[in-house]
């Protein structure tokens, strides 16, 4: 993957993933335990609306996965060539909702959409991988959506939204 990576410009939270990993490595786990704990918030926390993180190493090209933060459904789309491409050469007059690829996405990480799955009609959860551009399919009434998450037949109004996001590392994410 060709990325801008956060190692480029290393955060407080890169620095306590290196400095977890280099106690764990001594075998000093319960020095480490802390750390861990704090990185990962109980099912209780997180369904109030606390940040996320997804490892995106698992999906392959071409994959969709699935994902919940806050209670809402999260498509992660870990796109082909030709989808960015299409998404990138598709011209604003052709859309409803007029956004460019590069605003829905991640500089150096094109490959990565990231949506909230609820279809901008009426709320129903569409269908990755379906429809006649290959993005997400509402069978509910229709909405057509492309490879950006974009609408472009149907009913609903807007665009799939994308939540808030960071790039962690070039393979991990952090939702909220
Ligand atoms: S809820 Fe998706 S098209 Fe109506």
């Amino acid at each position: 993957m060709t990325t801008a990576s956060s190692a480029d410009h290393p955060t407080r939270r890169d620095f306590l993933f290196v400095a977890t990993g280099a106690v764990a490595g001594v075998g000093a786990a319960l020095t480490a335990w802390p750390f861990i704990s704090q990185m990962n918030p109980d099912a209780s926390t997180i369904a109030a609306g606390a940040p996320i993180e997804v490892d995106l190493a698992p999906i392959a090209e071409g994959q969709d996965i699935k994902v919940f933060w806050r209670g809402k459904p999260i498509y992660i789309s870990h796109r082909t060539k030709k989808q960015v491409e299409e998404a990138k050469n598709t011209p604003l007059k052709d859309l409803p909702d007029p956004q460019t690829d590069e605003q829905r996405t991640k500089p150096g990480h094109e490959q990565w959409l990231v949506v909230v799955g609820i279809c901008t009609h009426l709320g129903c959860i569409p269908i990755a991988h379906e429809g006649s551009y290959d993005g997400f399919f509402c069978p509910c009434h229709g909405s057509v959506y492309d490879t950006s998450g974009r609408i472009r037949q149907g009913p609903a109004p807007t665009n799939l939204p994308v939540p808030p996001y960071s790039f962690l590392s070039d393979t991990k994410i952090q939702i909220g």
